[in-house]
């Protein structure tokens, strides 16, 4: 075999890898999440389904607009990085200087970005006044 086989061989073996991580990583990610926390003083409101996919892919959203771990006061977390729950630095109860409690980093983060959406006028239906376009009925 020569040279240039053998190397062109190897791309193509690379590109196999990298597709194959690429999707396995992509079945890691949820598409829908349905966000129910416990630890709350009252648990005043119903579940809210996320449509995640729907975000990230036809909203093109980055990643980084929701995800994140701090490092002097910078968003180190990039694609790839383990992903960790909103609850597990945020408090339902308490508030920690900057880290808000669960319930405001929920509405802060989704809330912040539709109204801007909507008045910018990018949006029409962004939720973020009527409850119930984002929480579900309580039974
Ligand atoms: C853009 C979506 C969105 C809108 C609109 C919204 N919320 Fe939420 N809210 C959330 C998410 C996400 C959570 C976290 C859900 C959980 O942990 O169960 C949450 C949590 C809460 C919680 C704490 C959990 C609980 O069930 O007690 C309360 C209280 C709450 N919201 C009240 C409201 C009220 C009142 C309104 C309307 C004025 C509202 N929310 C509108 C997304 C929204
Ligand atoms: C619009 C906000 C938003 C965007 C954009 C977004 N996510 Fe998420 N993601 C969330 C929320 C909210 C959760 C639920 C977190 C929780 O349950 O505490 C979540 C959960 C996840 C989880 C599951 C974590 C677990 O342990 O259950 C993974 C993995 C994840 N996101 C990866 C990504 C990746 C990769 C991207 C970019 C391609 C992305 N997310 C874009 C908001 C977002
Ligand atoms: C690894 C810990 C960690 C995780 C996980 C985390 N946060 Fe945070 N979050 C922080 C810290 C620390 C800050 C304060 C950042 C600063 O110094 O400004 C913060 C700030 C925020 C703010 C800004 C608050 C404001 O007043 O503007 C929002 C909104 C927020 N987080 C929402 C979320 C959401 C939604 C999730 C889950 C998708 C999440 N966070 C996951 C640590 C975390
Ligand atoms: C950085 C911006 C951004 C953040 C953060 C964000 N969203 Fe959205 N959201 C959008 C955009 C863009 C749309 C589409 C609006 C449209 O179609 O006009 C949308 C639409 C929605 C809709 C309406 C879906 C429909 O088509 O009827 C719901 C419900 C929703 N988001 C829930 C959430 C929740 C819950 C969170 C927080 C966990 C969140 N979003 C965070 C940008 C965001």
């Amino acid at each position: 075999m020569n040279k240039r086989f053998i190397s062109a061989l190897m791309i193509i073996l690379t590109g196999v890898v990298f597709l194959t991580v690429g999707v396995l990583t992509a079945a890691d990610i949820p598409d829908e999440i349905v966000i129910n926390e416990k630890g709350y003083k009252q648990d005043k409101k119903g579940p809210v389904k996320f449509m995640h996919k729907e975000h990230y892919e036809d909203h093109k959203l980055t990643c980084t607009e929701c995800h994140h771990v701090y490092k002097d006061g910078k968003n180190v977390w990039k694609q790839g990085d383990p992903v960790h729950k909103c609850g597990e630095c945020h408090d339902p109860l308490k508030k920690d200087g900057k880290v808000v409690t669960l319930k405001n980093a929920f509405h802060k983060n989704c809330k912040t970005c539709h109204k801007e959406l909507v008045k910018s006028g990018k949006s029409t239906k962004a939720p973020y006044k009527k409850c119930t376009k984002c929480h579900e009925k309580k039974s």
